[in-house]
């Protein structure tokens, strides 16, 4: 099984949405607004250089953040500092590690970024690529919940590309005609992918006849909404949207957004 590490990687986001508001504030000319969010982001990363640069430019030169920004008192700023992320990693460490030695899969390849606990399940082979997440801190569920892989027959495969990033309660499930995620997706809460009925549909033969299956496509920078669920057999092209809540049963193309029940073309990107 391949190392679970959370990572620095999970920081980055919040600075870079606090730089795209930033330069936004700065289209719109609300200066002041721009200012504060990219002191933001220099008392994250005191060497961001973008921050650094449109400071200078905004202002002449790189001013120190006003004396006044933190009137809290040092206790305080000590404790949300030091002893809430040592708290939130003592509930959340514990249960990464539980779950990462309940797992059975030893087809895993790859280190998967487990913000959030994940069990791989299952004979199969699951090949993660670089920076693979799972797992949102402000998300519902995340102290409690856990994603769930599984690849249930030895033939049962599923591929994720490089930045993919699932929400908490993620699901994924191969019986064996694949599922594969491109690079630079991003998952909401709660989604399920699978690729075969589990069952005969027959109602004689459900339980011991053979069940439809068929491999699960999803392209590059593909967003899919919170509570998505992807059937067997479903293709989705590059670039596209699923919004929330929507089944998706048959193949969308690439560089639209879709949603519904079954989820149809709503419009194109
Ligand atoms: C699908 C989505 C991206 C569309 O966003 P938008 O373009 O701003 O959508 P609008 O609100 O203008 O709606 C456009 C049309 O799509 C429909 N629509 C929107 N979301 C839908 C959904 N989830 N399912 C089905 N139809 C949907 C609207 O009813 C509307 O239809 P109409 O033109 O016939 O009235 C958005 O609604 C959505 O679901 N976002 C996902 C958010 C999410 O889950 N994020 C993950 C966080 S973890």
């Amino acid at each position: 099984m391949g190392q679970m590490s959370t990572d620095a990687h999970s920081t980055r986001r919040p600075v870079r949405q606090a730089l795209s508001a930033a330069a936004d504030h700065v289209n719109r000319g609300r200066v002041a607004e721009a200012e504060l969010l990219y002191r933001m982001v220099l008392d994250a990363e005191p060497g961001n250089v973008q921050a650094q640069a449109a400071l200078a430019e905004l202002s002449g030169a790189v001013q120190p953040a006003p004396a006044t920004a933190d009137r809290r008192p040092l206790h305080r700023r000590l404790a949300r500092r030091y002893a809430r992320p040592a708290v939130e990693a003592l509930a959340q460490q514990p249960r990464i590690w539980k779950y990462r030695v309940l797992s059975t899969c030893p087809g895993l390849e790859g280190a998967p970024v487990a913000l959030q606990p994940v069990l791989f399940v299952g004979p199969g082979k699951v090949v993660l690529g670089e920076h693979v997440q799972f797992g949102w801190k402000t998300s519902p569920l995340f102290y409690t919940g856990y994603c769930y892989v599984e690849v249930s027959r030895p033939h049962a495969r599923i591929e994720v590309g490089d930045r993919v990033e699932f929400n908490n309660n993620s699901m994924l499930k191969s019986e064996g005609a694949g599922i594969s995620v491109g690079r630079d997706g991003l998952f909401g809460a709660h989604i399920e992918i699978f690729d075969s009925n589990f069952h005969d549909l027959h109602p004689e033969r459900r339980r011991t006849g053979v069940q439809k299956m068929g491999p699960v496509e999803i392209g590059e920078n593909v967003f899919v909404g919170m509570g998505v669920r992807i059937l067997k057999g479903v293709t989705i092209g590059a670039d596209s949207v699923i919004g929330a809540g929507s089944v998706v049963s048959s193949s969308i193309p690439a560089g639209v957004i879709a949603g519904g029940n079954p989820a149809r073309v709503i419009r194109d990107l």
